[in-house]
């Protein structure tokens, strides 16, 4: 695996693969790699002959209440773990590198609607922040296709929006949550857990399939369940920043009619802010 930090260097080695005809898969990250950010590798293969990772921890995204310095960057890590993997090359930059103005006075990517609510509504900035890098990124590489987890739905929905609001010439994978054996979604985040903290954990993923129970049940009162969801979270020693049930195609919230679901929810334990999803198709059988 090639490991480079440089625009110009990774322009000669795209360069050479397109002439040679090779279909390009990426995966953004943010490194401190682990196995759902690696499931995401092993489906670029699948999709293309070429598989481009890069590693960028991006400021514009972090909000005052997320530490950026405290970020765990593990690149030597993540490097043995992607070559085990047969990428093909992975693209670690500096913040210079891509932020030459800086990132306040740089042009950037805005998705109304989609950025100030949920994971964006507490949080000024970070959508936008995400936007502009992945378009960043995508001007980058020019990927055919380039895959992102369902773990952050937000985000993958606000990708395809930009996508196709930007009729921008890739192919958008989602790829399922990768899950601990207790049903933790693993995150970078999670090694900020103490050991009490981890401990407490899995009960995010195991509320939010509380509700789901609640709703195959036949309860459709959808704001009374988010209620009933912040509270459990409270209980369980969470400080809940939201429970949600929404629509999956543009995440407004669920009607009583509405078939296609998806049931979110962000809370803090101790220092780190854990996100997790699950979809819910009211006219699947169960
Ligand atoms: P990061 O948090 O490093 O995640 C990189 C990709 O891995 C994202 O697409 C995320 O959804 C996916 N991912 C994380 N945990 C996962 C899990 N448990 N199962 C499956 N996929 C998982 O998301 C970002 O970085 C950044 O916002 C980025 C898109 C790179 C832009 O800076």
């Amino acid at each position: 695996m090639l490991t480079v930090t440089k625009i110009a260097q990774l322009d000669s080695v795209l360069s050479e693969w397109r002439d040679g005809g090779e279909r390009i898969a990426l995966v953004p990250t943010m490194g401190n790699l682990h196995a759902g950010h690696l499931s995401l590798v092993e489906r670029a293969k699948s999709k293309a002959t070429r598989a481009v990772v890069t590693v960028f921890v991006n400021p514009m995204q972090f909000d005052r209440a997320e530490d950026l310095v405290a970020y765990p960057r593990t690149l030597r890590d993540d490097q043995y773990k992607l070559e085990g993997l047969e990428t093909d090359l992975l693209f670690a930059p500096d913040f210079a590198e891509i932020y030459p103005h800086g990132t306040d006075n740089t042009t950037y990517v805005d998705v109304p609607g989609l950025s100030n609510i949920l994971c964006g509504a507490n949080r000024a900035g970070h959508f936008r922040g995400v936007a502009t890098v992945v378009v960043k990124l995508f001007n980058l590489v020019r990927p055919h296709v380039a895959v992102f987890g369902e773990k952050d739905y937000q985000q993958l929905l606000l990708i395809r929006r930009v996508v196709g609001d930007l009729n921008l010439p890739v192919e958008i994978i989602g790829v399922a949550t990768q899950r601990e054996p207790d049903g933790l979604a693993m995150s970078s985040r999670n090694s900020y857990l103490t050991p009490g903290e981890r401990e407490r954990a899995p009960s995010l993923y195991a509320t939010l399939n509380e509700t789901v129970d609640r709703i195959r049940e036949g309860e459709r009162d959808y704001r009374e369940l988010e209620t009933l969801g912040v509270q459990r979270l409270k209980l369980l020693g969470f400080r809940p920043d939201y429970v949600s049930i929404c629509r999956q195609q543009d995440l407004a919230e669920a009607e009583a009619s509405d078939a296609d679901l998806v049931i979110l929810a962000a809370v803090y334990l101790g220092r780190a802010r854990l996100i997790d999803n699950i979809v819910l198709n009211l006219n699947d059988a169960f």
